[in-house]
This record gives structure tokens, C-alpha cells and sequence, in this order.
């Protein structure tokens, strides 16, 4: 809201939070006391160029980009939502768990319904309680202690008021001189200013074309800080890329020494806690999991510690108890994942001290943390973690470096020479890309700590080829797998010459046995790979974060092939805040 035409500011904006969801793109502006809307099923440039979302008139207006979670992707159950009488629209993130409930009495009271979302409810609410008491504000109220679930929503009425409220959603407030905005992320409004609100659970904030005031959950005003943002806008932008997938694959020769540079005394607090703590517990979701897991092995091995590794999913079913003298490590490239949110929320009833390794430094994560260290690679827009990943690697080796012995050291500048080179060298991974385009199955197979990679590989084949690709401890080959191979089936060895080596070898000539297509991932050939992917000899316990880069690249390029988009996975989206 402010001085400017709105609807071509909320589709550049909306081009910024795509990575939310991408399945439906509307907007909703206020022109002359009437609710003005467009929306359609797709990706926003296409939905604009199709309806011209930019020509609403209005100087207030809200925007959303979806990814279903309560009925289909279709035109009715796109974003903004309104209410019986069209005096209000409302956008949501979030899932309201008892809109069920609230839908019904709503029809009792005659609402009608056009879609099937959770969110549509919260439209109606408001309008239902701005009729009987024409007061925005304990609308807000009122309606925000019927809702059970998540939110972070939007409003605008009609007279030009524009609302916002959240809970276990984040909701963003930025403050520019010539209007406000309000996102579920800063990368939403970083191009127009870079003050920053973060409200906090259960707060909401009203603006009017006098002013802007944020509240409790009981409506008592509150005061809040205004944060400067440091993130540089150019860093979302594609640049000479084909895709943001591959411009991020290639800032990883970069990325790698930042953790190295962040100030001795931010960090050393940080290790200090590690240190003296008797269990420290990692966890993460999806990539960053495979971070925890490659965490534990290094901490536990090289530096003594006692550590255990859960999914940010499966910890509520778990019988994990942290005590005071423990730590949760939470591991987490945008910090607002539902999933580790809420063990955060169970572990700080414990009193266990919770420090985590995060990109976004103003997320929720961070903001709930005793301790974070930021791992400081930039905005990452592709879906599928590439450089988060191995930053979130460097930020490790970091903590290893300073708790383990001197003779387990890495040279982050050796590292930095090594992803370079296998950057240069993707001719050969674009070849093999080539070949894999068409194969159903895909097998990767480690031990130790190429495990966590061979997860964390199948997890991109899964994520941008839409292939079935499974990561499996090459150990446990015999206990069933082998019975998969074939020569249909293309088999990825993670094998590069240190402690696994022999073992692995092994199982290369099982599998070749089986006729199954070979893929070597090591720093020697074998005449038993069909093809090989050379990595660089290094220090052993350096080897994951060398070998991720290549097949982050294999599923890249093999995706390009398959003519699907890279950086937006179908069914898939990069923050999953709802659990
Ligand atoms: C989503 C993304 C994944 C990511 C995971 C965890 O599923 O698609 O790429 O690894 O969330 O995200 P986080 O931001 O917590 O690291």
C-alpha cells in the first residue's frame, strides 16, 4: 500500500515468492471502494500475460502465489478469496485445521462458498463480523481466536484498510518512504526497501492511509523494531544462467569459504556450547537432514561428541527427551520449515539450549535460537538446496576444524580449487545426463559418509527428473537391493580412495555381475565404471562435499533434457511451512 500503482509492484514481487508455491498466481486492488481481482492457474509470468494482472487499478492491493494444500489447482481455489458481499479479500499461507467446522456455520448463516480451500473461511469471518460491529480491528481478534491451525493472512477492505495477522506462519512488514508492504518473506519487498517488521506469533498490524500500528493478541498496541536487511538484491536475479538451479550449482566456489570468514568471536560461543554439552541432537528436513546426518558422523568421530541424528517430521513421534545440559543443533536453510519450527517450540520447554545453522538470519528459526551461526550463502531461489547444502558442509568442517585434532584440518582454500575444477569440468556430466534421461531407476550406492550423500543425491534425481532414484548404504546391498539390479538400472557408486574404498569395490563387481549400468564417482577409474565422474583426491572426511557437486549438476542438466523446469519442481515448494 502507498503513493504507487500497486498491481505492477505485487507481480514483481510475486515473481520474487514463486519459490513459495507456483501452482496459481491472483491479486486483488482496492479502485474507487471496489475489490478489483485476477487470478488464474500458473506460473505468474504466464497467468500475467494471459489476464495482464499489472493493469488493476489501485495504490492498495494484495497478491499470492499458491501451493495447494486444501483443494485442487484450480481457477476457484486460487488466491485472494472473498468474502459473500466483495468488501473484503483475503491471502493465506497456512492451513486452518478446524475450517471444516467454521465453514459449516458459516453456511448456516447463509455465506456461500466459492472454493475449497481452508483459507476461504477467513474472508468470511471477517466480513461476517465487520456486519454486526464495523470494527476491523476486533474483527481481527475475534476471528484470529476462532482459527486452529497456522496462518499468515492479508486482508484488504474496501475503504482502503489493508490487514495483516500470523501465527506459526511468518508475516513481514516492510517499511519504505513511499508505502508499506507485507510478506511472508523479506525477498518479497527487498527491492523496494530493506526496513524490516518482523511481527511476531499472534501479533497483527493494521494499515490505513494514516498509519500503521501492530497489536497483540488482545489489541493492546505493541512497539517494534525496525531491522535493516543486508541481503543484495542482485543475488536474485538469474544472471548469465539459464536457470537459478545452475547459477546456484555454480556459486558454490564461492560459498564454500564463507563459512571460514565469519568472525572467530561469533563462532567461538557457538563451539564453546557444543562442547560442553552432553547430547547434542541434529536435525533437518530433506537436504539439510542430510547435513544433520553428515554433522553427527564428523562431530561424533572426529570430535568426541555425543550426538544423535533426527527428521524435523518424525521427532514428535520419537521418545527423545532433552535435558537442560543438552542442545538441539537445528539445521535449516530458510528457518521457516513447519516441521523443525514445532520441535523447536518442544525443545524450549526443556530449557536444552537450541543453536542452529541457518541461511535466512531474520527467520524463525534464528529468531528462536539461542545461538545461530548464518550460513551466509544468499537468497536461494531454485526449489531443490544446492549451495545451501554445502554451505551448510563448510559451516560443519568449520566446527570440525575447531573441536577436532590438527591432523584432521581442512584447507577450505584446497576445497575451493577442487569445486572449481569439477565446475569447469561438466562436459563429461552433461554426456552421461545424456544417457540416464531415459532410465526409470537410479541406484546410490556409499558408505560412511557418502551415505548421507547418496541420499542427498537420489533426493535431487527425485526433485528435478521426477525419477525414482533411491540412496542406499552400500553395505546393505546384498540384504535385499541386489535383487534390483539389471540392466535397466543405472547404479551410482560413491567410491572415491579412503576408508570405503575396498568395501564399495566389492560391490561394484556385484553389481556389474548383475549387467547393471555403473556410474563411478571417485578419484580413480575402474575398468568396471561404464562411466566415470573424476573428483579430485583430497582429505578423506572432505570427499561429500565434492562429490554432492557433480550430481547436483547430473540431475540439472539430466532434468533440462527431460524439458522439465529445474528451478520449479513440479507438486514441490521451497519453504514448507505447513506440516
Ligand atoms: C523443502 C525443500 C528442500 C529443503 C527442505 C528443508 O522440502 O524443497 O529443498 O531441503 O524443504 O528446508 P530448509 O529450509 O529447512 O532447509
Amino acid at each position: 500500500m502507498g503513493k504507487m500503482t500497486a498491481a505492477p509492484i505485487l507481480v514483481k514481487c510475486l515473481k520474487r515468492m514463486e519459490y513459495r508455491g507456483y501452482d496459481s498466481v491472483g491479486l486483488a486492488t482496492i479502485s474507487k471502494k471496489r475489490i478489483l481481482i485476477k487470478k488464474g492457474v500458473g506460473k505468474v509470468d504466464d497467468v500475467n500475460k494471459l489476464l495482464h494482472l499489472e493493469k488493476l487499478n489501485g495504490s492498495v492491493g494484495i497478491g499470492h502465489t499458491r501451493w495447494a494444500t486444501h483443494g485442487g489447482v484450480t481457477y476457484k481455489n486460487a488466491h485472494p478469496h472473498q468474502d459473500c458481499k466483495n468488501e473484503i479479500a483475503i491471502v493465506h499461507n497456512g492451513i486452518i485445521e478446524n475450517y471444516n467446522e467454521l465453514k459449516k456455520s458459516l453456511i448456516t448463516k447463509g455465506h456461500k462458498f466459492k472454493s475449497e480451500t481452508d483459507s476461504e473461511v477467513i474472508a468470511h469471518m471477517i466480513g461476517e463480523f465487520l456486519n454486526k460491529n464495523n470494527n476491523i480491528k476486533k474483527a481481527v481478534i475475534n476471528v484470529a481466536n476462532k482459527l486452529k491451525g497456522t496462518y499468515a493472512f492479508v486482508a484488504i477492505l474496501n475503504d482502503g484498510t489493508l490487514v495483516g495477522a500470523r501465527y506459526d506462519e511468518p508475516l513481514i512488514v516492510g517499511v519504505a518512504k513511499d508505502g508499506y508492504y507485507i510478506s511472508s518473506d523479506v525477498l518479497g519487498f527487498i527491492e523496494y526497501t530493506d526496513q524490516a517488521i518482523f511481527l511476531d506469533n499472534n501479533e497483527f498490524v493494521i494499515i490505513d492511509s494514516e498509519s500503521l500500528t501492530i497489536y497483540d493478541a488482545n489489541g493492546s498496541k505493541v512497539k517494534k523494531r525496525i531491522t535493516r536487511i543486508a541481503w543484495e538484491l542482485a543475488d536474485v536475479d538469474k544472471g548469465k544462467f539459464a536457470h537459478h538451479t545452475l547459477k546456484e550449482i555454480n556459486e558454490q566456489k564461492h560459498m564454500i569459504s564463507k563459512a571460514f570468514s565469519i568472525r572467530q568471536s561469533d563462532f567461538q560461543e557457538f563451539v564453546n556450547v557444543l562442547a560442553s554439552s552432553k547430547k547434542i541432537l541434529i536435525t533437518g528436513s530433506g537436504s539439510s537432514y542430510h547435513a544433520a546426518l553428515i554433522a553427527k558422523q564428523l562431530l561424533s568421530k572426529f570430535c568426541k561428541l555425543q550426538c544423535e541424528t533426527i527428521l524435523s517430521s518424525e521427532f514428535q513421534y520419537s521418545s527423545n527427551v532433552l535435558t537442560k545440559d543438552s542442545v538441539l543443533l537445528a539445521i535449516s536453510q530458510s528457518g521457516e520449515t513447519a516441521d523443525l519450527l514445532q520441535i523447536v517450540k518442544t525443545v524450549k520447554e526443556s530449557k536444552a539450549k537450541i543453536l542452529s545453522l541457518v541461511n535466512v538470519t531474520t527467520s524463525s528459526l534464528a529468531r528462536a535460537s539461542n545461538l545461530f551461526l548464518g550460513i551466509n550463502c544468499g537468497p536461494e531461489i531454485g526449489v531443490a538446496a544446492t549451495k545451501s547444502f554445502t554451505a551448510q558442509l563448510s559451516l560443519i568442517y568449520r566446527i570440525t576444524n575447531e573441536l577436532s585434532i590438527p591432523t584432521m584440518r581442512i584447507n577450505i582454500n584446497e576445497i575451493g580449487k577442487f569445486v572449481n575444477n569439477i565446475l569447469n569440468s561438466s562436459k563429461n556430466i552433461v554426456k552421461i545426463a545424456e544417457q540416464i534421461k531415459h532410465i526409470g531407476n537410479i541406484y546410490v550406492l556409499g558408505r560412511g559418509l557418502h551415505f548421507p550423500i547418496a541420499l542427498e543425491a537420489a533426493l535431487k534425481l527425485k526433485e528435478l527428473v521426477y525419477v525414482h532414484a533411491e540412496g542406499i548404504p552400500a553395505g546393505e546391498l546384498k540384504h535385499g537391493p541386489l535383487a534390483l539390479m539389471d540392466e535397466n538400472t543405472i547404479v551410482i557408486m560413491l567410491n572415491p580412495q579412503d576408508e570405503t574404498y575396498e568395501d564399495t569395490l566389492s560391490n561394484v563387481y556385484e553389481i556389474k555381475a548383475r549387467n547393471a549400468i555403473i556410474v563411478g564417482v571417485s578419484n580413480v577409474n575402474n575398468n568396471k565404471y561404464d562411466e566415470w565422474i573424476k573428483i579430485p583426491k583430497a582429505k578423506d572426511l572432505v570427499y561429500p562435499l565434492l562429490e554432492v557437486i557433480p550430481l547436483q549438476l547430473l540431475a540439472y542438466y539430466t532434468a533440462v533434457k527431460r524439458e522439465s523446469n529445474p528451478d520449479y519442481p513440479r507438486n514441490l515448494a521451497k519453504s514448507v511451512t505447513v506440516k
